[in-house]
């Protein structure tokens, strides 16, 4: 496994509709690996092929919705869909693209999402919360999308400070 470098929202590949995985080979393997290890690295919550540099539809998110004894999972998805929501969440939003800054985003509470896993597999997975925006913000990635287009506003310096993101 490799890191890989994580681009800021400043670099065309952010803004590019990615295309879908069509070979469930090494090189996709070798990708997610590096994912995994960067994402762990970067101490975030979700991280999508293009914020690698890579235009394909393939993104990683944790689910953090877990039991105190039992550690987080990484939820691989190819080429996601998502095929349901409900409810609704307004709250602070980052991304490891946009370092260090924070804007005010209203997603779906409960989001399910159809994808392939690394096999090319599909399943279904539910997610809510945290896990709910999370794919609604990595999936948007794959569409060029970076959530500062999608925020009400940025978070200033002093409600930062007083927030606990
Ligand atoms: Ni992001």
């Amino acid at each position: 496994m490799a890191l890989r470098n994580i681009l800021t929202s400043d670099q065309p590949a952010l803004s590019k509709k990615c295309r879908p995985v069509t070979e469930f080979n090494g090189r996709l393997h070798q990708l997610l690996d590096d994912m995994r290890e960067t994402l762990a690295e970067a101490n975030g919550v979700g991280l999508a092929a293009p914020q690698v540099g890579v235009l394909r539809r393939a993104v990683l998110v944790i689910e953090t919705n877990v039991p105190e004894d039992e550690e987080e999972q990484v939820i691989e998805l190819i080429n996601p869909e998502i095929i349901e929501t409900s409810g609704e969440q307004y709250g602070p939003e980052g991304c490891l693209s946009v370092p260090g800054e924070y804007g005010l985003v209203k997603r779906p509470m409960d989001v399910k999402v159809k994808a392939q896993d690394r096999f090319g597999r599909w399943f279904e997975i539910q997610g809510t919360g945290l896990t709910a925006r999370c794919f609604c913000h990595e999936i948007d990635h794959l569409e060029g999308v970076v959530f500062t287009e999608r925020c009400d506003r940025m978070l200033t310096e002093e409600e930062l400070q007083n927030q606990e993101i």
